[in-house]
């Protein structure tokens, strides 16, 4: 019978060793070492490493020939532009999210559509038998000749597979349960994951294959299993949304053939996926009328902007330490925004409790966002409700500056888009662009100034 033997190994590097350690010696990664059960006894696997791109000598890059690759189209739109532009052939993707969030559904939809154009689609579950998959299928209304389900957890079955059928494109749904014979640790381990990705990488680099392996999310909310899958693929997508609303957003974190900061948004109906092409309107479809504390904001996601609300609630505290909350936004940028309050307009923020939300369930990263956080903040704190047709838009720089935002054009055509007529940006921002009809453009240069604007000094 075979014998269990422990080892533990470092999800970052892959480092090795018989005991437990709180740091890597490989990397220096704190708590990243897990415990990895390998079954002695069958045959030990050889270390699979990632197909070499190497020339014979270096060359002039004058001289190296490149062919645009084509990329082929989904028909979600959204889908194409945060893979940047279609999928490219030979890539190997690798889509995250939280289990039910939709990306079985999601790639079920993508290969139908693929297959529907005459491309050879195989869909490999390790999760669902056939019949389940084909009942998602009867759900999702799709019945094309070319899409091929296999439900296996077998690698060199599965590979055995792909070099038989040779199609277009593959989906792995999901890693964590798919095995490799040769490797002796359980499926979802590691090592397992590390040499599944490296043959499915192998695959998809020599045949021209683009491969979209599902990977689980864990509690803390990375990709279950090793960071290191991350650094193996070309692009890492994570999908994303409140279990509890119907829309998804799906957002790249590493693509090696596009920008990481385009978004896709998703809204999951009774019949699969739908897109949602106008962002804003559903951002501020909740949004309340004369109440303190909301502001607008137009901010980019990658290349499109979008309007979101962002709320304030700043009430007394009854701690001894004030408590700041902030969902969505760093909170490090609301704790500064509120010390330049105190500083450059004199307001007493120390014995309140502030809690920030950005409505709808975004994340907002950039600091164009500074100014509507900051006049939120004053608006709940005074308790006065600010102009609902205002959008401001500007960074707070900590002598209470108001700086520079990019984009400005495409922010304010949103914002007049839908509907505001007031839009108060950084004073250098102004000139050299078109100001939209019907629309009045105020320039700040000073928090001061902002907060006389849009709550009367
Ligand atoms: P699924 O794609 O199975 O999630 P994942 O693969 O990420 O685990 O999605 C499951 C959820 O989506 C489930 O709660 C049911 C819901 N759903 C719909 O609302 N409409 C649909 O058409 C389908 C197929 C699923
Ligand atoms: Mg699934």
């Amino acid at each position: 019978m075979a014998k269990k033997k422990t080892k533990f190994m470092c999800q970052s590097c892959g480092y090795e060793s018989p005991k437990w350690m709180g740091r890597c010696p490989g990397c220096g990664a704190w708590n990243q070492m897990v415990e990895e059960v390998e079954i002695v006894g069958r045959k030990k696997g050889t270390f699979l490493h990632t197909p070499s791109t190497s020339t014979a000598k270096a060359v002039s890059i004058k001289t190296i020939e490149t062919v645009e690759e084509p990329r082929i189209q989904t028909d979600l739109k959204e889908l194409n532009r945060v893979l940047g532009g279609g999928v490219v052939p030979g890539s190997l993707v690798l889509i995250g999210g939280d289990p039910g969030i939709g990306k079985s559904t999601l790639l079920l939809q993508v290969s139908s559509q693929l297959a529907s154009k005459q491309q050879k689609v195989l869909y490999i579950s390790g999760e669902e038998s056939v019949k389940q998959t084909k009942l998602r299928a009867n759900r999702l209304n799709i019945h094309a000749d070319e899409l091929y389900v296999f439900s296996e957890t077998n690698l060199e079955t599965i590979l055995h597979t792909i070099e038989e059928m040779v199609p277009s494109f593959v989906i792995i749904d999901s890693i964590q349960t798919i095995y490799h014979p040769d490797v002796t640790s359980a499926p979802g381990s590691v090592s397992q994951v590390r040499e599944c990705t490296a043959e499915l990488m192998r695959i998809a680099k020599t045949k021209g294959i683009a491969i979209f392996i599902v990977g689980h999310v864990t509690k803390e909310g990375s990709i279950a299993g090793p960071k290191l899958l991350e650094h193996m693929v070309d692009t890492v997508l994570y999908f994303e949304g409140e279990r509890h609303h119907s829309y998804r957003i799906l957002r790249a974190v590493k693509n090696r053939f596009g920008s990481t900061n385009e978004m896709g948004i998703f809204e999951m109906k009774e019949f699969g996926l739908d897109e949602v092409e106008n962002p804003s309107e559903i951002f501020l479809e909740e949004r309340s009328h004369g109440a303190a504390g909301s502001t607008v904001v137009a901010s980019m996601e990658g290349t499109r902007p979008v309007l979101v609300e962002i709320q304030a609630l700043i009430a007394p505290t009854s701690f001894h330490n004030p408590k700041r909350m902030a969902t969505g936004i760093d909170h490090n940028r609301v704790s500064l925004i509120m010390a330049v309050l105190e500083k450059r307009v004199g307001m007493l923020l120390q014995q309140q409790d502030a809690y920030l939300k950005v409505a709808g369930g975004l994340k907002l990263d950039e600091p164009a966002i500074d100014l509507a956080i900051a006049v939120s903040i004053v608006s709940s704190f005074r308790d006065q409700p600010t102009r609902a047709k205002d959008c401001i838009i500007g960074e707070v720089g900590l002598t209470g500056e108001i700086r520079r935002v990019s984009r400005i054009e495409q922010r304010v055509q949103e914002a007049a888009k839908l509907g505001f007529d007031r839009i108060i940006v950084p004073q250098n921002n102004l000139g050299g662009w078109t100001i939209p009809k019907g629309v009045q453009v105020i320039g700040v240069s000073t928090i001061v100034e902002a907060l006389e604007y849009t709550l009367g000094g």
